[in-house]
């Protein structure tokens, strides 16, 4: 498919994938979300900003090979093209995370414009349709930078009994960063992951979330499937392991809602 928008420079839609709770499902939607855009034409860089690497690992960066990382782009300006990694899927490239990025908060602390850093290395007209940031599993000041820097928050919703728990300290961060760092930061929507149809807590938890937050949530539910968890070990996204198991059908069809929904957000519908 052609890929348009990858020899020239315009300004990406930037997207962040986050929820402070760990293990909801935030790496594995932002490496098969960054791909299946890409099987549908975009182009897309995703920026690693968690200390655990899991989303550098699980598009087949070895750590070794790491020279440079999101740490570089925030502390050493330099420049994201410099860091970005081509990856096996065509279209996609990352930059990766380090270790050195667990020092990053205390770094920040006393950095100046320390909530506007990323936004001021990243936000610039670059290849790429998409911009996805992986974030960590906290609301620190990592995730803050995030939330500056992009256009809109996914935010992944594991399907289990304490789902909406921390949900409301997250919406409240968002709403802050929107009143007093980045007034275009908008709710992109909620995606149920771990998603077991022949479980009642899924169908309960999938009733509570939708009354909730009503429309935002999205249509497209990610089943529970083992692909999904297997894949990362091969250093594949899902949709490149295997294209036809549940999980990777289901995130095709949450990338072409995500596409939708960015149009709207832009007015372009
Ligand atoms: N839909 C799914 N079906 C089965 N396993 C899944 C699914 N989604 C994620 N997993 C697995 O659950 C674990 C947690 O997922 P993932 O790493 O994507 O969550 P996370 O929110 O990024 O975690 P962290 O907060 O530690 O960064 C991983 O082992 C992953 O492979
Ligand atoms: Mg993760």
């Amino acid at each position: 498919m052609a890929r348009k928008a990858s020899t020239r420079n315009s300004m990406p839609r930037f997207l962040a994938i986050a929820n402070q709770k760990g293990g909801v499902g935030k790496t594995t939607t932002a490496v098969n979300l960054a791909t299946a855009l890409c099987a549908t034409g975009k182009s897309v860089l995703l920026v690693d900003l968690d200390p655990q690497g899991n989303a550098s690992t699980g598009l087949g960066v070895r750590r070794s090979a790491i020279r440079s990382s999101a740490y570089d782009l925030l502390f050493e300006d330099t420049p994201p093209e410099d860091i970005a990694k081509q990856t096996k899927v065509p279209g996609l490239k990352v930059i990766p995370s380090s270790m050195h990025l667990s020092g990053a908060e205390i770094e920040l602390v006393n950095s100046p414009r320390r909530e506007y850093k990323l936004r001021d290395r990243l936000r610039r007209a670059m290849p790429y349709d998409y911009v996805i940031l992986d974030c960590p599993p906290s609301l620190s000041l990592l995730t803050l930078n995030a939330f500056v820097a992009v256009d809109s928050v996914v935010v992944p919703l594991q399907c289990e009994f304490y789902a909406l728990e921390g949900l409301t300290q997250l919406t409240k961060t968002i709403e802050r960063v929107r009143q007093h760092f980045n007034s275009d930061l908008s709710l992109q929507g909620v995606v149920l992951t771990m998603y077991d149809k022949r479980n009642n807590l899924s169908h309960m938890v999938e009733d509570d979330v939708r009354e909730h937050f009503g429309d935002k949530v999205y249509k497209t539910v990610i089943p529970r499937n083992v692909r999904l968890s297997e894949a990362p070990s091969y250093g594949l996204p899902a949709i490149v392991y295997d294209m036809h198991c549940p999980g990777a059908k289901a995130y095709i069809k949450l990338a072409s809602e995500v596409i939708k929904r960015e149009k709207t957000l832009t007015g372009a519908a």
